[in-house]
């Protein structure tokens, strides 16, 4: 090749570089101005929240997260190591044998204490760790909180220590304490590529060891009731029942079945009119979930849940037999699917059950998209409202920010998606002037939001409650 070929393959390949970064970067322009266009749409939806200040109970529990980098509480200079499971921690060699196990493969564990005193030890060592931080955590203290922020009167059964009971906001009503020893999860957090040891962490994520006695006793249950019925609420929440999965009760006998039939007689304590919203969570025990089918869900109005939590209930109740994981990034027209066959399979099957309530409101929260469903005659106001709502409080919560930043952003749907997976073709456009579509389908009504996803993560702990309470709240 002579020398002048090789100045016209270069400047070829110049030139076809230049076109390449053109089209990237028209591709990235575009998706920046779709991204800009949806936060902008899904705002202008959420300003139309007409503000109310309903009466809002909220069931059960709390306890406090302490967080603390796992190097700064753990000695690295373990001698004679063998990363290992435990499923439960008895001693200190047993902690660092499973901690190694898990941080050298970067999967998140949780893991019960057998021995109180050695979790009081470890719990004083990380409060005098410099870095350390305290924030209340339980699905029923933050629902409580973020309703209280959106405006809702709020009675809450929690049993927390006078030392954390100081940051619930004092207007809300806490019914259960005071206790001398609180409910802590101890989270021992690390870093992608950090090294403890001789073991490095492939990804970051935490290790959680917890020596819970109250929630899983739910041990405000007896105070709160006394004080449930004159309250009269709007709307009581049931939430955190899944903190009895998988306990090992030293009273030798599995409380279980004497706790949801005391929540179920508090259900009937409120007026008829008041509307029951049960908050899924993670359940792998069957046992325990058939439970909750059979003493909480036909008395429920309406349900939250996140799409492994909805894969897990659909499961339940088309195959008698519990899910565990799934798909994290499920598409709308599946998640769609299965709200629509477990919608209706809960009305069909509640309607054995003497004295039942007809689910009339469903919400799915995914990273991806809100999906809210609602029976058309049903008094749940602005789903679209909601729906966009939880998209928005995802972002923030995430993100640790009141504003949505374009350049922390990013949207993970495409800007359309078909309604089912059986057939039908025509797709929903997610168009600039509709930001959050909306259709009826015989008697319900279906809103869908595009996710705002948090690509600077400082806080995931916590959301899925953000979430489901903002847009419960909206709808009452
Ligand atoms: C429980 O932990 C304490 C404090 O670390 C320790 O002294 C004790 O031996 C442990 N008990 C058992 C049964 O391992
Ligand atoms: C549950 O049962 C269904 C139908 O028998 C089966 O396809 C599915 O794999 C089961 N799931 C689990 C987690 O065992
Ligand atoms: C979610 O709730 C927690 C606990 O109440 C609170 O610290 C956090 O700020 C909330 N997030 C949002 C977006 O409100």
């Amino acid at each position: 090749m002579g020398l002048s070929d090789r100045i016209i393959s270069l400047g070829t390949l110049f030139t076809v570089a230049c076109v390449l970064f053109s089209i990237y970067m028209r591709d990235y322009n575009e998706l920046d101005a779709r991204l800009i266009n949806v936060i902008n749409g899904l705002i202008s939806v959420e300003e139309q929240q007409v503000r109310l200040s309903p009466k809002v109970a909220v069931g059960y529990g709390a306890c406090v997260d302490l967080f603390v980098d796992g190097k700064d509480l753990l000695p690295s200079d373990v001698e004679n190591l063998r990363p290992r499971h435990h499923d439960f921690i008895n001693d200190y060699f047993q902690l660092y044998e499973s901690y190694s196990y898990y941080f050298q493969h970067g999967a998140a564990a949780e893991r019960f204490t057998s021995n109180s005193s050695l979790f009081d030890e470890l719990v004083s060592a990380a409060e005098r760790t410099p870095g350390s931080r305290y924030v209340i955590g339980g699905n029923a203290a933050v629902m409580a909180i973020r309703m209280h922020y959106e405006g809702c009167r709020v009675l809450l059964a929690a049993t927390l220590s006078d030392r954390h009971l100081k940051s619930i906001p004092e207007e809300i009503t806490v019914v259960g304490g005071p206790i001398t020893r609180d409910d802590v999860h101890l989270i021992l957090e690390y870093k992608a590529g950090e090294t403890w040891g001789s073991y490095s962490a492939p990804r970051a994520n935490r290790y959680i060891l917890h020596n819970d006695y109250y929630n899983p006793r739910v041990k405000s249950l007896h105070d709160f009731g006394a004080q449930l019925k004159a309250f009269r609420p709007d709307v009581f929440v049931v939430s955190g029942l899944q903190l009895m999965d998988n306990y090992i009760y030293d009273e030798k006998r599995d409380l279980r079945i004497e706790i949801l039939q005391g929540i179920r007689d508090q259900i009937f304590m409120v007026p008829r009119s008041t509307k029951i919203h049960f908050e899924m969570a993670s359940y792998t025990e069957e046992k325990l979930l058939n439970l909750v089918k059979e003493d909480i869900v036909p008395f429920s109005d309406s349900l939250g849940m996140n799409e492994q939590e909805l894969a897990n209930l659909h499961s339940l109740y088309m195959y008698g037999n519990v899910s565990v994981v799934t798909d994290s990034t499920p598409r709308v027209a599946s998640v769609l699917d299965e709200m629509r066959s477990i919608f209706w399979e809960i009305r069909r099957t509640s309607k054995s059950v003497p004295d039942h309530k007809t689910l009339t409101r469903l919400h799915v929260h995914t990273l991806a998209f809100q999906a809210i469903m609602t029976d058309t005659h049903s008094p749940w106001k602005q789903s679209d409202v909601a729906a966009a709502k939880a998209s928005l409080t995802a972002y923030r919560h995430v993100c640790a920010s009141p504003e949505v930043d374009a350049n922390q952003a990013k949207l993970l749907m495409d800007d359309s998606f078909s309604r089912s997976l059986n057939g039908g073709t025509d797709r929903v456009v997610l168009e600039p002037e509709r930001p959050v579509p909306c259709w009826q389908e015989g008697q319900v009504t279906i809103c869908v939001a595009t996710g705002v996803v948090c690509r600077n993560a400082q806080q995931t702990a916590g959301g899925g409650d953000n979430i489901s309470a903002a847009a419960l709240a909206v709808q009452i």
